[in-house]
């Protein structure tokens, strides 16, 4: 079977996108990273890109003329690669029209609070002001909206009173770097469809030991 191609955007430390480059090695996720596109020059996942032979490149929305332009010219990269699925893993910008009209159902984004709750930035933080008892992380399909797409999979952590907002981010990441390889893999097995705003998942359920209270180590 051939190997589904995939970008990903990325604007920072990219430990998600790391996660995603360690299951391809281990034979876990079969797939093959393209491509990295980054609006950041400084960002770190550019240099784990280099380190894995994947081809970093840097578009800074600043060199385009408007936010369609900007999009359509990532669209153009994604093409001429073949990419199949685009993975945002951390690219901290509202994605425009063009991409989202031409890989329709075929973007993700991972997001650190249990969707519809606390979309936007600082999901961690907002559960933690908030006071909810539970939070967790989603992975999605981009729309239009911001974090409403449907909703791939979800994990849960407790949220405790003393957290702070780092202590809770990094609980919710552990299962971030879980959730977003095993969505992929579904994916490129081509076992998710989206139906209306609901993804059915085809075949043998997704190993869902990690989706609720998992222990804390
Ligand atoms: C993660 O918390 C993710 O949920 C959010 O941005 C952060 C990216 O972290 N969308 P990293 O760059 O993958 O380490």
């Amino acid at each position: 079977m051939e190997l589904m191609n995939i970008g990903v955007l990325a604007s920072g430390r990219g430990s998600n996108f790391q996660a995603i480059i360690d299951a391809i090695e281990s034979g876990s996720l079969k797939a093959r990273i393209v491509l990295l596109i980054s609006d950041n020059p400084n960002a770190f996942a550019i240099e784990r890109a280099r380190k894995h032979d994947i081809e970093p490149l840097v578009m800074l929305p600043s060199q385009f003329g408007t936010r369609n332009d900007y999009y359509k010219a990532v669209v153009r990269e994604l093409r001429i690669r073949e990419v199949g699925l685009v993975v945002l893993a951390g690219f901290m910008r509202i994605i425009g029209k063009p991409l989202i009209e031409a890989y329709r159902n075929r973007v993700m984004n991972i997001h650190p609070a249990l969707l519809p709750s606390f979309p936007g930035l600082h999901g961690q933080k907002q559960a933690q002001d908030y006071g909810v008892r539970i939070s967790g992380c989603t992975v999605h399909f981009v729309d239009e909206g911001m974090d409403t797409g449907p909703v791939i999979i979800q994990a849960a952590v407790p949220v405790a009173f003393e957290d702070t907002e780092e202590s809770l981010a990094e609980r919710i990441l552990k299962l971030e770097h879980k959730i977003f390889p095993e969505a992929i893999r579904l994916f490129s097995e081509g076992r998710l469809e989206v139906i209306g705003r609901k993804v059915k998942i085809a075949g043998a359920a997704p190993d869902k030991s990690f989706l609720v209270f998992p222990p804390l180590d």
